[in-house]
């Protein structure tokens, strides 16, 4: 980092000014630390949806909105999606280093030997209603891991925290086939660990008694390759969420079950499920025009699912790398979606509107990442928790990093006060 320099900050109300520190990151653009701002003059600041504000320092992941620029650790997403695996991209975001290939080894076998669930989660489970939503039972199930996992949880100690870590990551696939089986009503399966990361996951989402499993490899190297592009970004919706919950000291898989449960809404993981259910509701090319028109009309309550981001005002390049995949993935697989060609008709009108370009809204990750989720045969409702076992992994690299903080501060935001001013009670008679 380079050297800080100070703000002067005048408050011609009061005659008060303040010199506020310039905080230098390793790239992008300098932040002011306001911290000295109430004591020195009385003002909070107010930033709806932190639309301006960084929340905390971080060495994890860059992304530069303007170019187009996502970084895990300093390496470009487009080479970690060409070279690397989801696994190495996991140490890569835990450590910080790409793993040698002991490293890498030791690692996935450490992984690998934490997939199992205790027995008793099943009993916990089945208590769900068979139609619940996936995201439900895995917000509550993950949650339930700090209860199995309670008892010599010192969270002072980098290798406990480390342990809390490896289990989430090996856990979550298992969980979250574990709810697929039961909404669907098949038997669980159990994990196998002679296979690899993502090949364990799709036995034990699809895997059935009565006959073995053939995996196709390009559904195995497409789903790891979305997992890649969805492992980390820095401080959005969850991982701000895991963190905020992290900074009170709760128990990690409190943490990542707000996490869970922040990715859920439409607005953020949710979008890859509503993106597929707009495509559906859209139905055919002919008909894009009148949901463009829609999307415009700020009356009907109706958004471009898949459009926009909060950072990304030029390309998002997770969606650049998928759109090229979903075409490879479909002529492989000898898919012929008609899904896709409304896709593309949507994206085309929508790029070529004013609305959306003057306004910067580009197709995001999750406009092409459902197409490809129907093609591999994960269905629907499973989108966000393929999105979640992926970010599981950027959620506990953000934890551990917070966790080893010496300076640490509780996540505790103030607020504009708008409601009544002081008044005196009055006895219910008299109301
Ligand atoms: N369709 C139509 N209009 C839109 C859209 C959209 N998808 N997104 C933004 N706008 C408009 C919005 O109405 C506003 O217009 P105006 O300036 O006239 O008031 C302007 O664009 C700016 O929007 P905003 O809501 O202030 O932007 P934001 O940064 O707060 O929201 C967003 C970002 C991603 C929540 C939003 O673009 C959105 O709702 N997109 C659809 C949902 C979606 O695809 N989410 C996935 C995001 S990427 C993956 C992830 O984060 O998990």
């Amino acid at each position: 980092m380079s050297e800080a320099q100070n703000v002067l900050l005048s408050d011609p109300a009061s005659g008060k000014s303040v010199e506020l520190p310039l905080i230098h990151g390793s790239v992008g653009p300098a932040c002011i630390d306001i911290a000295a701002l109430p004591k020195a003059t009385g003002h909070f600041t107010y930033d709806q949806g932190f639309i301006a504000t960084a929340s905390c320092k971080s060495a994890i992941t860059y992304i530069d909105g303007d170019a187009g620029v996502l970084m895990y650790r300093g390496y470009p997403i487009e080479q970690l999606a060409q070279h690397s695996n989801f696994l190495e991209v996991a140490y890569l975001l835990m450590n910080g280093e790409l793993p040698n290939a002991a490293q890498f080894a030791a690692f996935d076998h450490e992984v690998a030997h934490h997939t199992m669930m205790h027995e008793a989660f099943r009993t916990f489970l089945f208590g769900f209603r068979h139609d619940a939503h996936p995201m439900a039972m895995l917000t509550g199930m993950i949650g339930s891991l700090a209860a199995f996992y309670h008892h010599g949880l010192d969270l002072e100690d980098p290798d406990m925290r480390r342990l809390a870590a490896i289990r989430l990551i090996a856990k979550v696939p298992t969980i979250a086939a574990a709810c697929y089986r039961y909404s669907i009503g098949w038997p669980l399966r159990y994990p196998r660990n002679n296979l690899e990361y993502v090949d364990r996951f799709l036995h034990m989402m699809f895997e059935v008694p009565s006959e073995p499993l053939q995996l196709n490899p390009v559904v195995a190297k497409a789903l790891d390759l979305l997992f890649i592009l969805h492992a980390d970004h820095e401080q959005n919706a969850s991982t701000s969420t895991v963190r905020l919950v992290g900074s009170t000291g709760a128990n990690p898989y409190a943490c990542v079950a707000a996490g869970v449960a922040a990715l859920w809404g439409p607005a953020h993981g949710g979008a890859n499920e509503a993106v597929l259910r707009m495509l559906a509701e859209i139905g055919r090319p002919q008909d894009v025009g009148k949901a463009v028109e829609r999307a415009k009309d700020k009356n009907s309550g109706f958004r471009l699912m898949g459009f926009g981001h909060r950072v990304y005002k030029n390309f998002d390049p997770r969606a650049t790398i998928i759109r090229q995949m979903t075409h490879k993935v479909l002529a492989e697989l000898g898919v012929n979606d008609p899904m896709l060609e409304v896709a593309l008709k949507l994206e085309e009108a929508a790029l070529k509107d004013e609305y959306f370009v003057s306004r910067k809204l580009y197709p995001n990750v999750d406009f092409y990442s459902g197409i490809i989720y129907k093609a591999l045969g994960i269905p629907t409702e499973m989108f966000t928790v393929m999105f979640a076992i992926a970010r599981t992994v950027g959620w506990v690299s953000h934890w551990l990093e917070q966790s080893a903080e010496h300076d640490s501060k509780i996540g505790r935001p103030r607020q504009v006060y708008v409601g009544a001013t002081k008044r005196d009670f009055t006895p219910i008679a008299s109301r």
